[in-house]
């Protein structure tokens, strides 16, 4: 035996070699791995009977003890199988009973569900963090103090209670402070428990498709349109039609309700992502009566609907008529930080009674004690304290931004209205914005190209989609000068513009 599994490596053995330097793996599994490998390897085939542990004991040098605990291993996995007339190897598959080798093959090509070539390459692992990055918050003002605060409360109030599962809907207390506060700030007519806490608005749209799509159903989308909502209706295998967009927001034919009746319409109506057109109220009404005509249920992401500088808040199209046939997702993504990953669907109140059972299969609830920090911190204020900051601090930013774009980029139009973290600059056509981009991030800058929102080409579709939200406004001016100077150069333009004293 001893010249198919090779001799063991002694304590005393291998101190002499090494001068004492490392220690060996315990007899007994250095025993097991040898034998393992022989049988992988079929150098001990299907069917080849084992020494006596007496025997193999005293060739290998070792108690007969351990080999007894080896075989023992060797057969409670499968390896080996002991009966009256001994130990023989197990007819592991007929590669390892012919003695073949079971060196690893070449990578097979893997068969990827269909949906996966629809994920189209265009989104680079790009960092997050770099200025100009779209819908980044500003990290460095977020109050971690106050929040360290409301975790550790969580812990000393709900500690070990809350390692344990959660409710699938998510925390009770977190579902009413979210109510209490779609009403007060944003006009949703809802009660906690029509809101289903998700892991982040991504999470929220991949269950609306779930709870109101079977493959194949159409989905309309705003083009250009938020790529969360794409991935999730292409993960549902849906068949997507993309909407175009004016300065009104999502424009419907009105012959796309008889051609293509959709089941699911996605659209960000307080702020268009990412053209930042705000939706019209009667196209909301209109929306709205269409698609209950139709048995189609909108989707409202209204994921920065708490931004806005100047005027009344633009208010949910939830909340405009009674038992509207819309799924209002919210994120805590900008109000709070991307990495929270709490997001959450208010679902009409019907629904939300008839689709628990459902849910409960479908969600597990976990992050409660994030969940019920971000209770506490909505109720006792914190949360509307915070947002009043980073509102005067996003305004800032986006007059900075305003400005520079105006001087830098004087004959481009400047989309976004007074609200969110971004602004979307169109570009002349003969400025690539993907070209731009790519030279953008190899300076160390995160705008995105306007094309790679769109899923058809439309005129109107070049520009960059800049982020203000993460960059403190005296870098903006400096930045937008880096843009505007490699646009020169991708315009074929030899000198940038001087920028006035
Ligand atoms: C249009 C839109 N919706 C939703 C989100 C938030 O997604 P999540 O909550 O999954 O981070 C974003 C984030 O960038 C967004 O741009």
């Amino acid at each position: 035996m001893i010249e198919i599994i090779g001799p063991l490596v002694h304590t005393a053995a291998q101190r002499g070699a090494r001068g004492g330097a490392q220690k060996p793996a315990p007899l007994q599994k250095q025993l097991i791995e040898r034998l393992q490998q022989a049988i992988l390897g079929g150098r001990l085939p299907a069917g080849s009977l084992l020494p006596s542990s007496r025997l193999l004991s005293a060739e290998m040098g070792v108690s007969r003890n351990t080999v007894v605990i080896a075989y023992e291993h060797l057969a409670a996995v499968g390896y080996v199988v002991a009966d009256k007339k001994g130990t023989r190897v197990s007819p592991l598959s007929s590669r390892a009973a012919r003695g073949e080798s079971s060196a690893p093959p070449a990578a097979p090509e893997v068969a990827y569900a269909a949906r996966v070539g629809q994920f189209a390459a265009t989104r680079k692992p790009v960092d997050n963090a770099l200025p100009l990055t779209p819908g980044t918050p500003a990290l460095d003002r977020f109050p971690l103090a106050a929040w360290r605060r409301a975790m550790e409360r969580a812990m000393e109030r709900s500690l070990p209670r809350a390692l344990g599962y959660g409710t699938p809907a998510g925390e009770p207390a977190l579902r009413d402070a979210i109510a209490a506060h779609l009403r007060m700030a944003r006009g949703v007519r809802c009660e906690g428990s029509q809101v289903v806490i998700t892991e982040g608005a991504q999470e929220a749209l991949n269950l609306c498709v779930r709870l109101f799509t079977n493959p194949g159903d159409v989905a309309w989308i705003e083009d250009p349109g938020y790529r969360g909502a794409k991935a999730a209706f292409r993960q549902g295998d849906l068949t997507i039609q993309p909407m175009p967009v004016d300065a009104e927001g999502i424009c419907v034919p009105p012959a796309a309700w008889a051609a293509q009746p959709p089941k699911l319409i996605y659209t960000s109506p307080a702020h268009q992502y990412p053209t930042g057109a705000v939706l019209s109220v009667a196209r909301r009404l209109e929306l709205i009566a269409e698609a209950r005509r139709a048995g189609a249920w909108l989707i409202e992401d209204d994921y920065d609907g708490e931004f806005r500088y100047s005027g009344e808040p633009i208010a949910s199209m939830q909340g405009l008529v009674d038992d509207a046939p819309v799924l209002y997702v919210g994120s805590f993504s900008k109000t709070m930080f991307p990495a929270l990953r709490i997001g959450f669907v208010v679902l009409p109140r019907a629904i939300a009674e008839h689709a628990e059972v459902a849910l409960y299969e479908m969600l597990r609830g976990g992050h409660r004690l994030e969940q019920l920090a971000l209770a506490h911190f909505m109720e006792s204020g914190e949360f509307g304290r915070h947002l009043g900051r980073m509102r005067r601090l996003y305004r800032e930013r986006q007059q900075a931004l305003r400005e520079a774009l105006s001087e830098d980029f004087a004959a481009s139009e400047i989309l976004g209205g007074e609200s969110g973290m971004h602004l979307t600059l169109r570009l002349p056509a003969g400025i690539d914005d993907e070209t731009l981009t790519e030279r953008a991030f190899a300076k160390g800058l995160g705008p995105r190209a306007l094309s790679s929102f769109a899923l058809k080409p439309r005129a109107g579709t070049n520009g960059l989609v800049i982020g203000y939200g993460n960059t403190p406004a005296e870098q903006l001016a400096p930045a937008v000068r880096v843009l505007a100077e490699l646009a020169g150069l991708a315009a074929g333009r030899e000198k940038p513009r001087r920028r006035r004293a």
